[in-house]
């Protein structure tokens, strides 16, 4: 079934391809200076001079695993839009402190949506591969779901503003990229495809811990480039 759905949405693609591409969008470009972060706690970003360290951020985005106070604090001292995408190891409740929270205060869930963030067009896939029975785990198949509800946006989105999409932001990386063979940290097939697809010109993913120099960290399929963002990522990106 869902390489018949495949099937369907690549010819349908073709048509919009077909249709848009003759049509010029006015396109400015964009620069935004990104802070993207996963997994781990780093102590000078969960830091008073959070600001300081990282000046004219506009723009964070988690990829998962990461407490919810932890991306309180972020999104409280930098005062820019947080999108995030839960990973594995979050929950459905964080008890302690002065409150008990569902998720961070200030920041935007990107699970299965697409949104438009000052002309950066973003959509995200939260969670690993299905290996126990905690939350924010799924299996391929479900992985497939959680992708093809994001294809209308991404539609949506070429016909206003010529593009599918700028950044795709999952916990889990895609499959054959940065991954592993243990089935926790194997990849996604739909993320591969979404990418192969719809070109994103940057996909960060969280989830695979880099202990070695030699891990790879970021890698090209076709012109996206994949970047694990274990810990924390900062770069300016140029959209347009
Ligand atoms: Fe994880």
């Amino acid at each position: 079934m869902t390489r018949r759905v495949v099937q369907i949405i690549n010819q349908s693609l073709l048509g919009v391809k077909y249709r848009y591409n003759s049509i010029k969008m006015p396109r400015l470009p964009i620069s935004c200076r990104l802070l993207v972060i996963s997994d781990i706690i780093v102590p000078f970003i969960y830091s008073p001079h959070l600001r300081e360290r990282f000046p004219n951020i506009g723009l964070l985005i988690g990829c998962g695993d990461l407490p919810y106070y932890y991306l309180e604090h972020i999104v409280s001292m930098m005062d820019v839009p947080l999108f995030f995408v839960r990973g594995n190891h979050d929950k459905l409740v964080e008890y302690g402190g002065a409150q008990n929270r569902n998720a961070p205060g200030g920041g935007s869930d990107l699970h299965r949506k697409v949104v438009n963030s000052g002309g950066i067009l973003l959509a995200g896939v939260e969670g690993s591969l299905r290996y126990s029975n905690s939350t924010y785990q799924y299996s391929q198949f479900e992985m497939w779901e959680h992708v093809f509800r994001l294809v209308p946006g991404l539609l949506a989105n070429r016909m206003r503003h010529g593009r599918f999409l700028d950044i795709f932001v999952t916990h889990a990386p895609p499959n054959g990229v940065h991954d592993k063979e243990d089935l926790p940290h194997r990849g996604i097939r739909a993320f591969r495809w979404l990418i192969q697809t719809f070109k994103p010109g940057y996909h960060f993913h969280g989830h695979i811990h880099n202990y070695r120099p030699e891990d790879a960290i970021e890698t090209k399929l076709g012109p996206t480039r994949v970047i694990n963002a274990y810990g924390y990522r900062e770069m300016l990106i140029q959209i347009g």
